[in-house]
């Protein structure tokens, strides 16, 4: 795993950013997996301000609450519009992102599942980490799932997110999210974390142990892993 400690946020959006356009320089047709959530915006804010060419490019999204229309502005796919899909070249149909209104879950998680296995898997996963070690909505557990599946968010991950609502009891209580499986085949993976609430679980993700109470651990085992970080997440070091 390798570990860049940066000075501030503006570094590491900068830093990831540079990773990002790398692997769409590297190889034009490449298959991004994306993550929402407060870490990765300025990372957006910088790739999408580097003019590059995402034409041939696929992306696949982590996860999406459930159930949500993607017109709401809390849904994921709203803020991948607002931070990505509006501001490149996409092809709409090389975008993918777990459908928070479908009607049958578990059928809709088996076809996203399929829809990456057909398209070879994923180059290059960005991700974020939840302050309780959770990587996409695997949240902490006896034992992870492989596969995308359908999942209830713990309390902590909901009080977490609760500041993008109005309301706590706004916050939705389910989420639909890629497994654990597609996550560790990726060639590469991109972890960024920011400020001390996320210090532990990252102390947990460089210890070298493997917890599935701490999700993010599962990744000491992956073996092109970049974490990405600034001072306070490190912070526990
Ligand atoms: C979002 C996702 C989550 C977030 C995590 C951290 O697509 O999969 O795992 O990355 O909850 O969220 P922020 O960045 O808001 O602290």
């Amino acid at each position: 795993m390798r570990l860049i400690i940066c000075e501030n946020y503006n570094e590491i959006s900068k830093k990831s950013a540079e990773i990002v356009a790398a692997q769409i320089l590297l190889k034009p047709n490449c298959t991004l997996g994306l993550a929402t959530g407060s870490s990765p915006v300025g990372m957006y804010e910088n790739l999408t301000a580097m003019n590059l060419d995402f034409s041939e490019v696929t992306t696949f999204n982590l996860d999406e609450y459930y159930p949500i229309n993607k017109k709401n502005d809390q849904s994921y796919y709203y803020f991948m519009n607002q931070h990505l899909y509006s501001k490149v070249n996409l092809s709409p149909e090389k975008i993918h992102i777990p459908n928070g209104s479908a009607a049958d879950p578990q059928e809709e998680c088996l076809a996203y599942d399929k829809a990456i296995e057909e398209n070879g898997g994923i180059d290059l996963q960005v991700l974020g980490i939840g302050q309780n070690g959770h990587i996409g909505f695997n949240e902490p557990a006896e034992t992870l799932l492989a596969g995308t599946h359908i999942t209830k968010l713990t309390q902590n991950t909901i009080e977490a997110n609760s500041r993008f609502f109005k309301k706590i009891e706004d916050v939705p209580t389910q989420a639909l999210t890629m497994g654990i499986a597609p996550i560790m085949k990726a060639k590469t993976i991109l972890l960024i974390a920011n400020g001390k609430s996320k210090a532990p679980a990252i102390k947990a993700l460089m210890h070298g142990i493997i917890d599935p109470k701490i999700p993010a651990t599962l990744l000491s085992c992956h073996p092109n892993t970049i974490v990405i970080v600034d001072k306070e997440a490190a912070s526990l070091l």
